[in-house]
């Protein structure tokens, strides 16, 4: 097959790569230039894709910023981001972009799956009446499905091959075709009768996330008042071997996915005049969590005779988690201009993020870093962080990750 791929970011690249390796041809199409050269150079800019892999396919994948391209494909799988307006409000204007150009192009017999995180009815209301702008009849003419995406950047122990793959259809017969299709590079493909089943299960998946984070997040905070340690609580609960599943308290929520996606499912709620209270206040709960972080650190440095304007604030690991350099949303960015707002001096450490150009910072070597800082605070804590080397270092150290319970040291404070 040949296969096309609109938006070549965290999701459409990893997808290129696991079709190619299936042995089928892509066609890339992103709006970005850089990254369409960059491919073309044979170079990847996602952690997860080494460049070997995208070089190793040499003339298999052809990267463009030109829609023509896709005409020749079987099927076209679109996976442009869907943000939200400075509203909060979904923000599909890249998913029209991209709809609008398909629409130039789309042609008998192909199909076209949309895999972008969006709330239910977005492929049949909104999608489906751009392609057949085309004068082509979406179910009869071409195929349309819809198939939510589980990537979750940085794990490898459940990848695109072993992780279930849902798929629904406008018909029945373009489900059986996005069927066939994913077959290729998913041992376990669960069809579901519609689109909307589809687009929904996506949006519950990422909703039972944030409310369980938002739980555990409340409870940190219980227990900081009643000083109990909240990851004693948590670990001792984790020992129930039903009926609980583990989460974890932390500094907030990152990523392009849980700060963003329940808001789709709030939007399209309020057209049928219900509520998501669940929703709503689990966005409550975790955008607090920065706030909260700052309240700790603030409180951490009064305890050692220290205010926040003036003191150097060492910040380890701002993208939003371990072993990724992904910044978007990340709650690192938020506690540091806080931080910032309240008179702090800051720098940082993070490997996979050499600089912040909003804060005018570079990252700096742990040992220069920790040297002069008045409080070190763990936000996101990369693999290979020598914890007891930060203890050993910092005057103060603030763990919002759990990750240094086993040591105890006189200047060590947790979440
Ligand atoms: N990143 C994740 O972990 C993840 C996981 C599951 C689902 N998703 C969902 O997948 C979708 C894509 O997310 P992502 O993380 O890959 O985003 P991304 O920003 O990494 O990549 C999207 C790409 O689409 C390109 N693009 C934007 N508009 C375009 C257009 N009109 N035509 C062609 N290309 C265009 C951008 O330049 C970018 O390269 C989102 O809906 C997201 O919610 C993401």
């Amino acid at each position: 097959m040949k296969i096309g791929i609109v938006g070549l970011g965290y999701v459409g690249l990893p997808l290129a790569v696991a079709f190619l390796d299936a042995g089928h041809d892509v066609v890339g199409l992103d709006t970005d230039q850089r990254k369409v050269a960059a491919l073309g150079r044979g170079e990847s800019y996602i952690e997860d894709v080494p460049s070997e892999r995208i070089a190793q396919h040499g003339g298999h994948l052809s990267a463009t910023t030109d829609v023509h391209a896709l005409g020749e494909c079987d099927a076209v799988v679109i996976a442009v981001p869907t943000p939200l307006t400075e509203n909060r409000e979904p923000d599909l204007g890249p998913l029209v972009g991209a709809a609008t150009a398909l629409a130039s192009v789309v042609r008998k017999g192909q199909l076209v799956v949309l895999e972008s995180t969006t709330y239910p009815g977005t492929t049949r209301e909104r999608l489906v009446p751009l392609l057949e702008e085309s004068g082509l009849a979406a179910g009869r003419d071409f195929n349309v499905a819809f198939s939510p995406e589980r990537i979750d950047p940085g794990r490898t122990d459940f990848t695109m091959r072993n992780t279930p793959k849902v798929v629904g259809g406008l018909t029945p017969d373009c489900r059986r075709r996005a069927v066939e299709m994913y077959s290729e590079i998913c041992d376990e493909v669960v069809e579901v009768s519609t689109p909307e089943a589809a687009e929904l299960a996506k949006l519950l998946e990422n909703v039972f996330r944030s409310v369980n984070i938002a739980l555990v997040n409340e409870l940190a905070i219980i227990c900081d008042r009643m000083g109990i340690d909240i990851w004693e609580v948590v670990e001792a609960a984790s020992t129930k071997p039903y009926g609980f599943m583990r989460f974890d308290p932390g500094p907030g929520m990152g990523g392009h996915c849980l700060p963003v996606d329940p808001f789709y499912l709030a939007w399209k709620a309020r057209q049928y005049e219900t509520s998501t209270h669940f929703i709503e206040l689990a966005g409550e709960v975790n955008q607090n969590m920065p706030y909260f972080c700052v309240e700790r650190i603030t409180r951490a440095l009064n305890d050692h005779s220290k205010a926040v304007r003036g003191s150097r604030v060492a910040v380890l690991g701002v993208s939003y988690k371990p072993g990724v350099g992904d910044l978007r949303e990340s709650p690192a960015l938020k506690i540091m201009r806080l931080l910032d707002q309240r008179g702090a001096r800051l720098a940082y450490n993070d490997p996979f993020v050499p600089r912040l150009a909003d804060f005018g910072l570079e990252s700096e070597e742990l040992g220069d870093l920790l040297d002069g800082a008045d409080v070190a605070a763990i936000v996101t804590a990369h693999p290979g962080l020598d914890l007891q080397a930060v203890v050993d270092a910092a005057p103060l150290v603030v763990d919002f990750r759990g990750v240094t319970r086993g040591i105890e040291a006189p200047n060590l404070v947790r979440l």
